[in-house]
C-alpha cells in the first residue's frame, strides 16, 4: 500500500467530484486538498484533457458521465503501483524495461489502452484494440522456475471465479492458459519470467481480455464480456474485482490452488491431444500437479506427465 500522503491529489479531487451531486466548488477542492487554487485548476485542467467529462460553472465543476479509465490515479492506495500507457509494443516489453531500470522491487499493474504488438503464448499475436483490458502484473514470487505456472494458474483460477460468480458467465480454463465461454477465448495469460532454476527472479503475468474490444473476423473462436453479457462493462471495477481474486488464491504450493484450478477446469476428465515441440501425445487429462503440469492416461494406459504444449479437446 502506498501512504496516503503521497497518493495523487486527482484521486481525492475525483472521489469528490463522484461524491457531490451538483457542482464542486474550486475552493473547497482547494480547503480539502489541502492545495492552492491554482493547483486545482492544474488538476482539472490535466482531468479534461486526459478526457474527463469535467463541466465547469460559476459555481464550480461536476463530472456529468461515469467514467472508465485506467489511469494510476483511479486505483487509491494503489497510485504506485499502477502504471498505464495509451499505446505500447506490448505491456510485457513495458513490465521488462521498467523491471531492469527498476530501483525497487514491488509488485505493479502494467495497464494499456492498446497494445501494437501483443503477444500470446509461442509468439502469437495477440490482436489489442481500445476497449479490451490489456495489463501486465510484475511480480516477485518466492519460487523455484518450474513453478512459475502457478502464477499462470493463479490468474485463470481468479478469471473464472469472477466471471462467474460477478458476471455470471460460464467461463472455465483450457490447460494451460486460455479462458473459455462455450469454446470460445475470452481472455488468455502469457507467463515471463527471468531467474537461475531454484530461484524466479521477477516474472511477468500477462493477461489480455476482451472487455468490449473489436474482434477481427478472422479470429473465429472469440467472444466478449459486453457481447455475452448485453451490457457495457466498466473495466475498472473488472480490474478491481480481478485483483481482489486473484489475492484470494496463492502461488505458494499446497495452498489449493490446484484444487480451485480443477474445480474451474474444463479439461480434466477429458480426451485431449497435446502438441507440444517434441512429440504429441493423446490421452484422457485425469490430473494437473502442484506446478501446472497435466496427468494423461494415454490409450495403452500409461501415466505420462505433460509440462507444455497445445492442448485441442476432441
Ligand atoms: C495467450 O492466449 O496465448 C496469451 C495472451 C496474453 C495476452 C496479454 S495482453 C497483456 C499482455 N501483453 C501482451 O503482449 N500479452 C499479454
Amino acid at each position: 500500500m502506498v501512504n496516503e500522503k503521497h497518493e495523487n491529489p486527482k484521486t481525492k479531487l475525483l472521489e469528490m467530484l463522484r461524491n457531490t451531486a451538483g457542482e464542486l466548488s474550486g475552493e473547497t477542492m482547494s480547503r480539502e486538498l489541502n492545495i492552492s487554487r491554482t493547483a486545482v485548476w492544474k488538476h482539472i485542467a490535466e482531468l479534461k484533457e486526459k478526457g474527463y467529462p469535467l463541466s465547469a460553472s460559476s459555481r464550480g465543476y461536476s463530472l456529468t458521465e461515469k467514467t472508465d479509465f485506467l489511469y494510476p490515479w483511479e486505483f487509491p492506495g494503489e497510485t504506485g503501483r499502477v502504471i498505464y500507457q495509451p499505446e505500447v509494443t506490448s505491456t510485457m516489453d513495458l513490465a521488462k524495461s521498467i523491471q531492469l531500470s527498476a530501483k525497487t522491487k514491488g509488485k505493479l499493474i502494467i495497464l494499456a489502452e492498446k497494445q501494437n504488438k501483443g503477444r500470446g503464448r509461442r509468439n502469437r499475436a495477440w490482436v489489442s484494440k481500445p476497449g479490451g483490458l490489456y495489463m501486465t502484473l510484475s511480480l516477485y514470487p518466492d519460487l523455484p522456475m518450474a513453478y512459475g505456472n502457478r502464477v499462470t494458474m493463479q490468474a485463470a483460477a481468479a478469471l473464472v471465479k469472477m466471471l462467474r460468480e460477478q458476471y455470471r458467465v460460464s467461463a472455465s480454463i483450457k490447460w494451460p492458459n486460455d479462458i473459455l465461454v462455450e469454446g470460445d477465448k475470452i481472455a488468455g495469460i502469457l507467463t515471463e519470467m527471468a531467474g537461475e532454476p531454484d530461484r524466479i527472479q521477477h516474472l511477468n503475468v500477462g493477461i489480455g481480455i476482451n472487455i468490449q474490444n473489436r474482434i477481427p473476423k478472422s479470429l473465429e473462436r472469440a467472444c466478449t464480456l459486453r457481447t455475452l453479457t448485453g451490457a457495457k462493462i466498466n473495466r475498472k471495477e473488472f480490474l478491481l474485482a480481478f485483483m481482489n481474486t486473484f489475492n484470494e488464491f496463492s502461488w505458494q504450493p499446497q495452498s489449493g490452488l490446484v484444487t480451485a484450478w480443477k474445480k474451474y477446469s474444463n479439461t480434466i476428465g477429458k480426451t485431449v491431444t497435446i502438441r507440444s515441440p517434441f512429440r504429441d501425445v493423446t490421452g484422457k487429462a485425469i490430473d494437473i500437479n502442484e506446478d501446472g503440469s497435466l496427468v494423461l492416461k494415454t490409450r495403452n494406459n500409461t501415466v505420462t506427465t505433460i509440462h507444455n504444449g497445445d492442448l485441442c479437446h476432441e
